[in-house]
């Protein structure tokens, strides 16, 4: 098997601090390991530590009068290397999603975007993004991961997709990875198993072993 790429999705649940500190431990289990974070968390992770940054959202918009919109320039410049977009918990509509594919495309970030079902991610796909992230909206938070309750949905989109794609939603364990990758998924992205881990080293640590 080659090895995953892991996401791990801040979300919101640590601030401030907390963010750093989390990132830290994170990155002494893996520097490979991508990390997702609120914006205003985007200059500081990317510059204190060395794990690739993307940020949780950005907005299709231009340099100028577009007051508390993200600017993908602004974020690129603070050091992300991507971003993720239409995650279940900040969807898009289509035109502002291919709108901001396009944007970010113009500044050179990677583009990881959430797709909830096959039909989405097919059409997604076709954006030319550089991941598209499957997560059955129901399974995210939970117990279940979608390697347990939705294995046909993960074999249907490896059989489906010409590029890259991740898988997301409840991944607790490393049956949980061996089974996105073994349809052909690159890696998973989670949260709940790490951000709300009382020693998340140790849960990402026991995650990648084989
Ligand atoms: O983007 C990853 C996320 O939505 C999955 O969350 O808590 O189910 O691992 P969780």
């Amino acid at each position: 098997m080659m090895n995953p790429l892991i996401v791990v999705n801040l979300k919101t649940y640590q601030q401030g601090k907390e963010v750093l500190k989390l990132c830290r431990k994170i990155e002494k289990v893996s520097k490979d390991i991508v990390v997702g974070v609120q914006v205003g968390d985007v200059y500081e992770v990317a510059h204190k530590t060395s794990l690739k940054v993307y940020c949780q959202h950005v907005d299709a918009v231009e340099p100028g009068r577009n007051t508390g919109f993200v600017a993908v320039e602004g974020v690129k410049s603070d050091g992300a290397v991507g971003v993720f977009l239409n995650h279940s918990e900040h969807p898009l509509t289509w035109d502002v999603l291919k709108k901001t594919v396009l944007r970010c495309k113009e500044v050179g970030l990677k583009t990881l975007v959430f797709a909830g079902s096959l039909k989405d991610a097919k059409r997604i796909e076709k954006l030319g993004v550089d991941y598209v992230c499957i997560e059955p909206a129901e399974l995210v938070g939970g117990e279940v991961s979608v390697s347990t309750a939705r294995p046909e949905l993960i074999a249907e989109i490896g059989k489906k997709l010409k590029g890259k794609f991740l898988v997301g939603a409840g991944i607790h364990n490393h049956e949980d990875i061996e089974v996105a990758m073994k349809f052909g998924a690159s890696g998973v992205a989670l949260s709940s198993a790490v951000t709300t881990a009382k020693n998340p080293e140790k849960v990402l640590r026991k995650l990648l072993e084989k």
